[in-house]
C-alpha cells in the first residue's frame, strides 16, 4: 500500500491539486482543513473539486487533539494551512498570527511525539520583500526599499542610494528576508519554526517558497489573494482589472500543477533535510501583461486594465524566482507556460460565478491608510 500523507489546508487551492498529484502517484491522502469561510464560503462545505478518495478531517490546525487524530498512521506531512492575504494581514493582525504562527507551533508540538519521515512547509516569496537587483557594475544590491515620497511622485522603480537605476534579476534563496507585512512575517515564522524544530528533533524538513501560484480552484471571491483570481473576478463581472502603480511591476506566475509536482518531489527525493527552495516558473511578466492577456483569452479584450497609479504601503516592485536550486535538488521542471495556463484558467472560469469584492477590499485598505 502507498504511503500515507497528511496535507494541512489540503481543501484549498494548492492543497487540492497536491492531493490529486499524490493520489495519482499511489499515495493515501488525508486532509486536515477548517474549511475557512473566506476561502470556502459561508456554508463551509467540502469542496466539490476535492477528489472523493481524499479523506477529509474537518478541524483546525490550532486544535491539538484534531492534529493528533489527523497524524495517526501518517508517514509525511505537508503544512499548507494558513490565512493567505498580504493586505488583510495588516489589519487582521491577531487572526493571521493566530492561524499561521500558532497553527504551525501546534503542529510541531504534536509532531515531537508523532515523528514523520518528512515535513514539507509552504513558505512564500513574500518573505523576500523586494527581489534581487544588480547595480551598473553587475554587483548584487539588497535591502533597498522605495520611500513614501518617491512613490507619491509616481517614481515606481527601485533606485540605489544615489538615485541611480538598477536591474532586477532572478532572486535566489540566499537573498536576505525583508518582511513588510504580517503575512510575510508569519510565513517566515512558519518556515523557521519548522526548520528549527526539524533540526532539533531529527525530522527532515523542506521549505518551499512558492511564488505567484495560479490555476483552477483558486477562491475567486476572496479579494485578498491571487492576483489572477482577483483579475478574473473583475472580468467575469464586466469590470476592468484594477492595477496598482503603472502595471510594469514583474512577478513570477507558476502554474499550480507545477507547484504540486515540486511538492511531491520534496517528499520523494531521498536525503533532503533543512532545504529551502524557490518554486516559481523561472520566467517573469509585468502585471499589466497578465491582466491584458487574461481579458483577451476570456473574450473581454475591451476591458483593458485600469492603471490606478495608486500604491500599497509595503508593496514591492519586482520579484521573480531563481529556480536553479530546485532544478538541481528536486529535479523540478516547470511544465506549463503562462499562455497554456491562462487558456486552461479561462476554460474553468467559463463555468464559475464570482462575487467581485475587490472594490470593497480596496476601500477597506484605503480607509486604514494602507493604499495611497
Ligand atoms: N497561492 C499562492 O500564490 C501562494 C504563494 C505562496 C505561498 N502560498 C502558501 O501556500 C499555502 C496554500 O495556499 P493556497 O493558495 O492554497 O490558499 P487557500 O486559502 O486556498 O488554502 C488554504 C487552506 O487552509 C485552510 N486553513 C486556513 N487556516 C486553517 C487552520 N487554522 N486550520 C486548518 N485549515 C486552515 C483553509 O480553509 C484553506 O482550505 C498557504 O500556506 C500559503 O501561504 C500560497
Amino acid at each position: 500500500m502507498g504511503k500515507r500523507i497528511l496535507i494541512t489546508g489540503g481543501a484549498g487551492f494548492i492543497g487540492s491539486h497536491l492531493a490529486d498529484e499524490l493520489l495519482a502517484a499511489g499515495y493515501h491522502v488525508r486532509v486536515l482543513d477548517n474549511l475557512s469561510p473566506q476561502v470556502h464560503g459561508p456554508d463551509c462545505r467540502r469542496p466539490a473539486f476535492l477528489a472523493p478518495e481524499t479523506e477529509l478531517m474537518v478541524g483546525d490546525v490550532r486544535d491539538r487533539r484534531a492534529v493528533e487524530n489527523a497524524l495517526q498512521g501518517i508517514d509525511s506531512v505537508y503544512h499548507l494551512a494558513a490565512r493567505v492575504g498580504v493586505g488583510q494581514s495588516m489589519y487582521q493582525i491577531r487572526d493571521y498570527v493566530d492561524d499561521n504562527d500558532l497553527g504551525t507551533a501546534t503542529l510541531l508540538q504534536v509532531l515531537i511525539d508523532h515523528p514523520v519521515e518528512r515535513l514539507v512547509v509552504a513558505s512564500s516569496m513574500s518573505i523576500y520583500g523586494e527581489g534581487l537587483y544588480l547595480d551598473r557594475r553587475g554587483h548584487p544590491v539588497e535591502d533597498l526599499e522605495r520611500d513614501l515620497s518617491q512613490l507619491q511622485q509616481g517614481s515606481w522603480e527601485v533606485l540605489d542610494h544615489a538615485g541611480r537605476s538598477l536591474t532586477p534579476v532572478p532572486t535566489p534563496e540566499n537573498k536576505r528576508a525583508a518582511l513588510s507585512s504580517i503575512y510575510a512575517l508569519s510565513k517566515f515564522v512558519q518556515e523557521r519554526q519548522c526548520l528549527l524544530i526539524g533540526q532539533a528533533y531529527g525530522i527532515p524538513v523542506v521549505a518551499l517558497r512558492f511564488f505567484n501560484v495560479y490555476g483552477t480552484r483558486q477562491a475567486l471571491s476572496n479579494p485578498y489573494t491571487g492576483v489572477l483570481a482577483i483579475f478574473a473576478s473583475r472580468l467575469l463581472n464586466d469590470h476592468r482589472p484594477m492595477i496598482f502603480e503603472d502595471g510594469l511591476q514583474r512577478r513570477d506566475f507558476v502554474h499550480v500543477s507545477d507547484v504540486a509536482q515540486a511538492c511531491r518531489l520534496a517528499v520523494e527525493v531521498p536525503n533532503l533535510t533543512g532545504q529551502v527552495l524557490n518554486i516559481g516558473s523561472g520566467t517573469s511578466y509585468p502585471i499589466r501583461h497578465i491582466a491584458l492577456r487574461l481579458a483577451e483569452i476570456l473574450g473581454k479584450g475591451e476591458l483593458t486594465p485600469d492603471i490606478t497609479s495608486r500604491f500599497r504601503v509595503g508593496d514591492i516592485r519586482h520579484c521573480f524566482a531563481d529556480i536553479l536550486l530546485a532544478r538541481e535538488v528536486l529535479g523540478y521542471r516547470p511544465q506549463v507556460n503562462l499562455e497554456e495556463g491562462l487558456v486552461e484558467l479561462a476554460e474553468w472560469l467559463a463555468d464559475q460565478v464570482a462575487y467581485d469584492r475587490v472594490e470593497q477590499a480596496s476601500h477597506e485598505l484605503a480607509s486604514r491608510g494602507l493604499t495611497l
